[in-house]
């Protein structure tokens, strides 16, 4: 889709359609109300006989309103002009395109974007037209054979946001430039997500970041398992044992920031299918553990995303990537197997394998001398008996780091909820055997072992970890994944390019 920035009233437009708002309660929008004037009150005539009740969402397309230059008009239904907050406004601009693309209009005036929401100002409504419009047209159907659209159908193919006035012009362009990077990020994590294990192996994770990289110009280093060996990462290696497919460790540097620079590291989990190993999943629903690897996913999404935007940053990206399987040379339960950093861990359970490799991967992060590091892992079903689907757990030995990344999320509507690292969880963990287990006893404070055992690897630097296991896919009839959390990872990186290209106070 392609995108424009235009000020100016509706009634004045040329345009395939126009989007105007209309509250329950018979309540036009600004937008509404200057159509229904030059249109001899056209638009009041629709509701007043009850055609259109404002309710959030509801859509209705009239064609040759009176004396209007635009050849249709869609009415979007807000729902209570009091209760019109973000997750209305997204719904609602969601619903838009959802009605649109199955017309023949090929471009769309949204004056959606000139309704008020409380406390967000003009970036923040063209930044979400954007994701959510981009999110909306999202498909995956490269693998279906008759695949595409309808080739009769006229696709929407411009959208026009209006804005109030001239001087929303610039932040205007400013929020499409963010918003469409933000969206080609979360589209290569969600093609990533949904395509199939078979497909989506390590070696192809590898193929597309080292891609990735040539397109943007990065460098990128692929480790192959005897590079692991040398490294010491057996914990890395344990996990990869039990399957045919070879792992990979992936790393992309992101070079936007001044030389000597610390970077900001992303590592993120990258099992591209998990079976539970020798502690086997059970079969329903086991095909969703293709979204194992998500977390890598949203990782090589927020690089794209900052090397669209050239943010001034230096930015590092570690993906552990492997399947876990229930081969013959898998572990066992009961095995005890040495990390890179020394430390030794007794598997007390195979399907407990997320924090097995990122746990090598954080310390192999620790090379780059980082400012700071995050890592993304769909890492815990307790995160999502938690949390639900809404929130991404979160994380983090430094509180500063917490509340930037959770003022990221509240900003890009892909919220995070932060839970405890305290030092009393940590004795969960022990083993009469090694220096820890990789499982606590009980089912307890899941979310938070998992938490915990990645701690003891991220005592050098200032670490956050998000548990994405409820968020970065969707389940059911929607099945698919969402590319979060990409948007909060990309404007946790903005805010601190802002904070950077700001001259110091
Ligand atoms: N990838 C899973 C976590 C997961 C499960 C995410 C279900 C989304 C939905 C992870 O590797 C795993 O299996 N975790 C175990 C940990 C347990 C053995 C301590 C889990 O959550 O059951
Ligand atoms: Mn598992
Ligand atoms: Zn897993």
């Amino acid at each position: 889709m392609e995108y424009s920035v235009k000020s100016g009233t509706p009634e004045k437009q040329h345009s395939g359609c126009l989007a105007v708002g209309v509250y329950t309660g018979n309540k036009l929008s600004d937008a509404a109300q200057q159509l229904d004037e030059v249109t001899g009150g056209a638009i009041k005539q629709i509701l007043r006989r009850g055609d259109h009740g404002g309710k959030p969402g509801q859509t209705l397309l009239v064609h040759n309103l009176p004396h209007s230059p635009s050849e249709r008009v869609l009415l979007v239904g807000c729902g209570k002009e009091k209760e019109f907050h973000e997750p209305r406004y997204r719904e609602v601009t969601a619903a838009a395109i959802g009605a649109l693309k199955n017309t023949g209009a090929t471009e769309v005036t949204s004056y959606l974007t000139d309704l008020d929401v409380k406390g967000r100002d003009v970036l923040w409504k063209l930044r979400h037209a954007v994701e959510v419009t981009e999110a909306a047209l999202y498909r995956f159907d490269r693998l279906k054979k008759k695949n595409g659209e309808d080739e009769n159908r006229r696709a929407l193919k411009r959208m026009i946001l209006a804005v109030g006035s001239r001087s929303d012009l610039q932040p205007g362009e400013l929020a499409v430039k963010e918003g469409l990077a933000i969206a080609a990020g979360m589209r290569l994590a969600k093609d990533l997500g949904n395509l199939p294990p078979n497909i989506c192996t390590p070696a192809y994770l590898a193929e597309q970041a080292v891609e990735l990289a040539r397109q943007y110009g990065l460098k990128s280093t692929v480790l192959e398992e005897a590079q692991m060996r040398e490294l010491n990462m057996g914990a890395l290696l344990s996990v990869a044992r039990g399957s045919h497919q070879p792992p990979r460790l992936i790393v992309l540097e992101y070079r936007g920031g001044a030389e000597h620079e610390a970077p900001i590291a992303l590592v993120g989990k990258g099992v591209t299918f998990d079976t539970g190993g020798i502690s086997i999943k059970p079969a329903a629903n086991m095909d969703e553990m293709k979204f194992d690897m998500c977390g890598a996913a949203s990782v090589l999404g927020a690089i794209k995303a900052t090397a669209e935007l050239k943010l001034p940053l230096n930015v590092v990206g570690v993906i552990p990537a492997t399947e876990n399987m229930p081969g013959g040379q898998a572990s066992r339960p009961g095995d005890v197997i040495t990390s890179m950093s020394g430390q030794t861990v007794e598997i007390l359970n195979t399907d407990a394998e997320g924090r097995l490799i990122l746990c090598d991967a954080l310390t192999y992060a620790g090379r780059f001398n980082p400012a700071l590091v995050i890592d993304i892992a769909t890492l815990t079903g307790a995160c999502v008996v938690a949390l639900g689907g809404h929130a991404s757990g979160l994380f983090a030995n430094n509180d500063q780091l917490a509340r930037e990344l959770l003022n990221a999320g509240k900003y890009t509507w892909d919220r995070a909820w932060q839970l405890p690292l305290w030092e009393d969880y940590q004795k969960g963990l022990d083993s009469n055997f090694a220096d820890m287990a990789n499982v606590s006893g009980g089912r307890d404070a899941g979310a938070i072992i998992g938490a915990s055992f990645l701690a003891r690897y991220t005592k050098d630097y200032k670490w956050a970890h998000l548990d994405i296991a409820g968020t970065a896919w969707k389940t059911g009839k929607e099945k698919g994944a969402t590319g979060r959390p990409v948007p909060m990872l990309t404007q946790f990186l903005i805010d601190r390019a802002r904070k950077e290209s700001a001259p110091s106070e």
